[in-house]
Formats: structure tokens, sequence, C-alpha cells
């Protein structure tokens, strides 16, 4: 799909004119106003939709009113939301071209809309023998710097979401190191051997269940003279089983999507030459797969993280933090200013905040609050959750310096104390994009699948 700017809207052959109504106005089509809102009684309530055929009466074959809704309650967020329903209703006609038409608009508007064309118009038919439909050219005359700039990033969200969207049969830590290296940056690839070397028995232990071996992938972007270094890790777990501490059928069923923060790395790193950043970035993945094979972990078992603290295992299914350990540990050492992680860590983070936010703890107050804000600049949004020292009283082991697993009460807030005991010298933020990553059904803008969690907010807060 190509966005074109153009500045004569109206001459524009097409299927679809896209124009928008908000509540008590006009639209800029006298057809739309004689039509929708005289006769019909169409308001314009935010969302809602008119269809109106022109008859050969226009360039364009039909006009589709979208209401914006009131006025002063209009904000980006819904003017991407707005867009990705106009591009969904067009995908559904089978329209292959649409002109935007917006007015009345007081802010910059050029970015959202960027983000909602490229989000609706995604879809995953790389295994269906009939290919999905699309739109294939959208016209608009708006802001063709920021138009340009947006499509880099919902091209690395496309490669964030399918990653995530391949089965796990396919995207196994074997692919995600070979997909890492083909982005021909300065990559390494540790295999177990490196790992077992670099002590990291924690990640070790976890991808021991597996016939897949596992990898850890470093990503480094460099540039001259960088403003500040900064690590972003991925949880990679390419399949949770749960490992011995099995998860029922229905648990498991999305557990290929258990990389989708080392998709969003990739995503982020597939992007950075060309976003060009004056700041170092990392991209580190520990993948491998949690599975219950004979020489798999088990509970009891005790580990000896990177940085020599030992954990008890409590329940195998808490997998991804023994692997996140490691990797912190890693890029803890690595001397940069900033770690961030995005993992789909805990089930409590769903529970607690649902899909409409992703959880953000952290051990500096800047930095998250810095997240918080970029992520809501680019339409994502995360919750601060509390991290009290008191939670860490359900970690306790009297066996290792610790356990794997917490209370049930505040999963997401224990799982955030459990990963800060790994970072000793540098700011840290964990994401925990469970709730956000994956959408059991359509919603909003994304179907069903893969959202690419994480992506618009790690490249713009490279570049804040
Ligand atoms: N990958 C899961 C978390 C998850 C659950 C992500 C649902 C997306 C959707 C994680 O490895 C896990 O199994 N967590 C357990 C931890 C528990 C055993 C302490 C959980 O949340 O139930
Ligand atoms: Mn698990
Ligand atoms: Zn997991």
């Amino acid at each position: 799909m190509e966005i074109k700017i153009i500045s004569d809207l109206q001459n524009q052959e097409c299927d679809i004119l896209a124009v928008n109504l908000f509540e008590g106005e006009k639209t800029t089509q006298e057809l739309a106003n004689k039509y929708a809102i005289e006769e019909d009684k169409f308001e314009g309530k935010f969302g809602e939709t008119y269809l109106l055929p022109t008859y050969g009466q226009q360039k364009a074959r039909k006009i589709l009113v979208i209401g914006f809704g009131k006025k002063d309650e209009f904000t980006p967020d819904k003017l991407r939301q707005a867009t990705g329903k106009v591009i969904k209703k067009a995908i559904q006609m089978e329209a292959k071209t649409v002109t935007f038409e917006y007015t009345g608009l007081d802010f910059n508007w050029a970015e959202q809309f960027t983000y909602g064309v490229g989000i609706a118009d995604y879809t995953f038919d790389k295994y269906k023998t009939k290919k999905d439909k699309h739109v294939e050219t959208v016209y608009v005359n708006a802001d063709e710097g920021a138009i340009r700039f947006a499509e880099k990033i919902t091209k690395a969200m496309k490669v964030s979401r399918d990653l995530a969207n391949e089965p796990a049969q396919y995207a196994t830590p074997t692919k995600l190191a070979e997909i890492a290296k083909d982005l021909k940056l300065d990559t390494k690839i540790y295999d177990k051997k490196d790992c077992e070397k670099m002590g990291m028995g924690a990640y070790l232990a976890v991808g021991r269940g597996s016939a897949e071996p596992p990898k850890f992938i470093h990503m480094k972007y460099s540039t001259p003279n960088p403003r500040k270094k900064i690590a972003i890790i991925g949880k990679g777990i390419c399949f949770d089983s749960g490992g011995l501490d099995i998860k029922p059928a229905a648990s498991m069923l999305t557990m290929k999507d258990d990389m989708s923060g080392a998709a969003c790395v990739i995503g982020v790193m597939s992007a950075i030459k060309e976003i060009a950043p004056d700041v170092e970035v990392h991209g580190i993945i520990a993948a491998c797969e949690n599975m219950p094979g004979c020489s798999a972990y088990k509970p009891g078992d005790i580990l000896t993280a990177k940085n020599g603290k030992t954990i008890e295992v409590d329940n195998t299914d808490a997998e991804g933090r023994l692997t996140l350990a490691d990797a912190l540990c890693y890029a803890d050492e690595l001397g940069v200013d900033e770690i961030i992680d995005l993992a789909t860590l805990t089930g409590a983070c769903m529970v607690a905040l649902g899909n409409q936010a992703a959880g953000i703890v952290g051990n500096d107050d800047g930095l998250v609050k810095s997240i918080i804000e970029t992520a809501k600049e680019c339409g994502e949004r995360y919750w601060e959750l509390p991290m009290y020292e008191e939670y860490k009283e359900s970690l306790k082991s009297n066996v290792a310096d610790m356990q794997n697993t917490g209370s049930r009460w505040g999963g997401a807030s224990t799982a955030g104390l459990f990963l800060k005991e790994f970072v000793e010298n540098t700011k840290w933020a964990h994401i925990d994009i469970a709730g956000v990553a994956y959408f059991d059904k359509a919603q909003g803008e994304f179907i069903k699948g893969s959202t690419g969690a994480g992506v618009r907010a790690m490249i713009k807060y490279v570049l804040k």
C-alpha cells in the first residue's frame, strides 16, 4: 500500500472519498450534507460511518462519511482510530483507492493518520492460498515529512507483527538468530556453549527441555559520538508450553506469541539504520523454547544466574524472568546508560490492565516517566505499576537467594522485583506487554493476532 500526497483531492479518481464530520457541523461534500445529514440525520458520532454512492456525479465512486464526534473531545488517538475504521471499511468493500479529505483539524495529524492506515491495512496471509484484500493507494494532502517518517515505523511494526504471528514451528530461536543476522548490523549470536561459558544458568535451564537449541542474540547499532547508549531486551520464548508445570490447552493456544518482546526488538532494529538516531542501540534476545522434554528443568531445581545469584525453581511456567535475568546481567555489563526490557511476562498484568495498557516498572523514575510519555504520543499506553519492597517477601526461598515466583496477588509487581535483582549499575525499565502484544479477536485498528506492541514507543524513544 502506498500513500500519495496530492493537493487536488476533489478531482482524484478513486473508489472511496472519505470525509470527516464533527457533530453539529457539515462535511466538505454537498452530496454528503444533503443526503447523510439533512435527509438521514446522520449525526457524526465518533466512529460511525455513512456510505453514499455518487453515481458518476463525482470522480470518487463513493463517499464515506466518518463521524469524528464532538469537536472539543477529538484527539490524535481518535484520528488514528477513525482512519483505521475507514481503511477496514474500504477493505471490506474491496476498494483499491481511497482519498482522505479531512477538514477542521487544529493539530498536525499526518503521523497518527499514517499509523491508522498502516495498522489497519495489515493482514497475515502468508499461509493462505487465497490472499487477503488490501487497499492499494491512499491519497491525502498532509505533511509529507511526518508521513514518510511514520511509514518507517509502520514498516517496522509489520516486521514485528509478521514475526509474532508466525507459528512456533517457523519462528524458532535459530530462525530469529538468522533474521537478526540478516539485518546486517553488528550482530553476535551466542550458542549454548558460549552461554555456558558466560554463566547463564537461568536462561539455559529454561531451554533444556526443547529439541530446538537456544540462541542468545545481540545486535548493535553504532553511531559516531552517541548521545547515549540504550539496550532494548525482548523476551524471546518462541513457545511457552509451561514446561513440566504444563499449561492447560486454552492457555497454551496463543503461546507462539511469547516472543513478542523479541519481535519488537527485531522490528525496531530492522528500522534503526533508516531512522539513524544519534544513540547507540543494542537489541538483545535470549531466545529459547519452554518445553517439557526429558531434559527439562524441574520444580525444585536451583539455578545460578550470570551475576552469581541463585534461584529456586518454584514453577517452570515462570520462565520468562529466568531468561531475562541473564539477559539483564549481560546488558548491565555493556556499560549502557539505560536498559529497557519488553516481555509478555505475566497473566497477572493482563488481569490488572486488560488489553488496553502495558504495565511498566523500573528502578529510575525519570526513565519510566519518559517512556510513558513517549508511548502516549504515538498511540501506545503504558501504566506504571508499584514495586513496593514488601512484595519481595513472597520471592523468598529457604534454599536459594530467591525463588522464581511470588504471590499470585500483584504478580506483575513481584515479577518486576525479581528482574530488578539482575540490574545493578544501570537505569532500567521493564514493560509487561502480556495483555497488549496479541489480541485474541479483532479490536480497534487491529486484526486478531500480533499488534507490534512496543515498536512505535521504542523507536520514538531512541529518537528523543
Ligand atoms: N508467557 C506467560 C505470560 C502470559 C500469559 C503472556 C498470558 C501472555 C498471555 C508467562 O511465561 C507465564 O506463564 N506466567 C505465569 C507466571 C506464574 C507461573 C507465576 C502466569 O502469568 O501465569
Ligand atoms: Mn510461562
Ligand atoms: Zn512465558
